[in-house]
């Protein structure tokens, strides 16, 4: 089923996005050289590619999205840009630790709510 392919993998990716979020987190408090080898910069853009095209497949077959809309489904959008932004200023913008470090732990917590508009499928998960 092409359904349920696309779904393990926009879970897969989800999931590897987050970890290595995580690690080039840790990389960034430790001022790591990892942060600036060639790979680390690529790969996050091959995940997150990834999981923007598995996301818009996965809620256009599944739930005809956008044409037909679903909060959830918005929240979702708009949570993943929420978390992009901050992810940008924990590892690269923020001009201080306290700023990095703020945004970083704000970026897991987006992402948490991410994870639990998808299980529960509405945009106040509480
Ligand atoms: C960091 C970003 C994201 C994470 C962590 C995430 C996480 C998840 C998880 C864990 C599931 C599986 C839910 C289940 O099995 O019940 C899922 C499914 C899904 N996600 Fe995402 N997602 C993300 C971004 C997005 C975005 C931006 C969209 C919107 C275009 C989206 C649309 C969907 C849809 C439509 C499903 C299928 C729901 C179903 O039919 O059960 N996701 N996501």
């Amino acid at each position: 089923m092409l359904y349920i392919g696309l779904k393990h993998l926009h879970t897969t990716v989800a999931t590897l996005t987050v970890l290595l979020f995580i690690l080039r987190g840790g990389w960034m408090v430790a001022g790591s050289a990892m942060l600036q080898r060639k790979w680390v910069k690529i790969v996050p853009h091959v995940i997150d590619t990834t999981l923007l095209v598995t996301a818009f497949a996965v809620a256009w077959i599944g739930w005809r999205y956008p044409v037909v809309l679903h909060d959830w489904i918005t929240a979702k959008v708009v949570a993943l840009v929420v978390y992009i932004v901050l992810g940008i200023i924990a590892l690269k913008r923020g001009r201080t630790a306290t700023i990095r470090v703020t945004a970083f732990f704000a970026a897991l917590v987006v992402y948490a709510y991410i994870v639990m508009v998808a299980l529960y499928k509405t945009p106040l998960p509480i």
